[in-house]
C-alpha cells in the first residue's frame, strides 16, 4: 500500500535527495531565464529535465510581463514543451539568428567543455546553441565537475549514421581506447534512434584527452555525424547547489 511506501525509511531518504536534485534543476533553470531573456528575443531551447523548469518560467514571464519572445526548439521534446507552454514556436529556417539558448548538461568542467546529449539531442542541441549569440547552461550540483568524467560515467555520445556504427566503434576504440557502445532503447527494443534517425555510440573514455583534439579527431571519422562534446561553446553556467543556492561558472 501507498502508505508502507511512503513510511519505509529508505524511500524518504531517497525521496529527499530527489527532491533536492529538482529544487536545484528548478533554482538553475528559473535564474538563467531571469538573467538572459528579454523582451523580443529569440530563444533557443534545449532538451532535458532541466529544460522543462526553464521553459515553466519562460512561460510564466511572457504571460507575466507581456514578453515577446520566440522559441527555436533543439528536439521534438524541446517542440513539444514550447507547443505545451503556449510559447511562439519557430525554426532555423525562419529564425536562425538566436540571442540566447538555455540548455541542460551530463557533465561540464572547470573551462566549460560539456557532455551532452543523454537524451539524445546533441546534434540538434549543438546545431541550435551554435546560432546563438549567448549559450547558457542550467544544471544541478551532480553535473559541476573539475576534469569530465568525474561524475557522468554512461560516455560522451556519438552519432552515427545507422550503417556506419560498426566501423565507428572499431576506429575510436582502436585509435582513443575506452569502449564505444551502441545504445539500446529499453526492453530490448533494439537501438536508440535519434531525431535525425541516427544511431549513437556512448564512448566510456579510460583517461583524461585534450578534448578539442579528441573531438575533431573523432568528427573526422566517416560516419560520424556528431559528438556530444561542447568545447568553447558555453558563456555561462548556473548550478542549482544542495543548499538552494546558485552557483554561477
Ligand atoms: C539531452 C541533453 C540534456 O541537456 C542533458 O542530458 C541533461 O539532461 P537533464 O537536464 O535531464 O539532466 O543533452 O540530449
Amino acid at each position: 500500500p501507498a502508505k508502507w511506501v511512503s513510511w519505509f525509511p529508505c524511500r524518504q531518504v531517497g525521496q529527499a535527495s530527489m527532491d533536492k536534485v529538482e529544487s536545484a534543476k528548478r533554482a538553475a533553470a528559473h535564474r538563467a531565464v531571469d538573467n538572459h531573456v528579454k523582451d523580443a528575443y529569440k530563444v533557443g531551447i534545449g532538451s532535458g529535465s532541466t529544460v522543462v523548469y526553464a521553459v515553466e518560467r519562460l512561460a510564466q514571464r511572457v504571460h507575466e510581463e507581456k514578453l515577446k519572445v520566440v522559441c527555436v526548439p533543439t528536439s521534438f521534446q524541446a517542440r513539444q514543451l514550447i507547443v505545451n507552454n503556449n510559447l511562439e514556436l519557430s525554426d532555423l529556417e525562419i529564425t536562425y539568428e538566436l540571442d540566447v539558448t538555455i540548455d541542460g548538461a551530463d557533465e561540464a568542467d572547470k573551462q566549460l567543455t560539456l557532455i551532452k546529449g543523454g537524451g539524445g539531442c546533441q546534434l540538434q542541441e549543438k546545431i541550435v546553441a551554435a546560432a546563438a549569440k549567448t549559450f547558457v547552461v542550467i544544471a544541478d550540483y551532480r553535473k559541476d565537475s573539475t576534469v569530465l568524467g568525474e561524475q557522468w560515467k554512461q560516455g560522451v555520445p556519438i552519432e552515427v549514421i545507422p550503417m556506419a556504427y560498426c566501423p565507428v566503434k572499431l576506429k575510436i576504440e582502436k585509435e582513443l581506447g575506452g569502449q564505444a557502445i551502441l545504445r539500446q532503447a529499453k526492453a530490448k527494443a533494439g537501438p536508440v534512434v535519434t531525431d535525425n534517425g541516427n544511431f549513437i555510440l556512448d564512448w566510456v573514455f579510460d583517461k583524461i584527452h585534450d578534448w578539442e583534439k579528441v573531438n575533431q579527431q573523432i568528427m573526422m571519422i566517416p560516419g560520424v555525424v556528431e559528438t556530444g562534446f561542447f568545447v568553447g561553446m558555453a558563456s555561462v553556467a548556473y548550478f542549482g547547489m544542495q543548499d538552494g543556492s546558485v552557483k554561477e561558472r
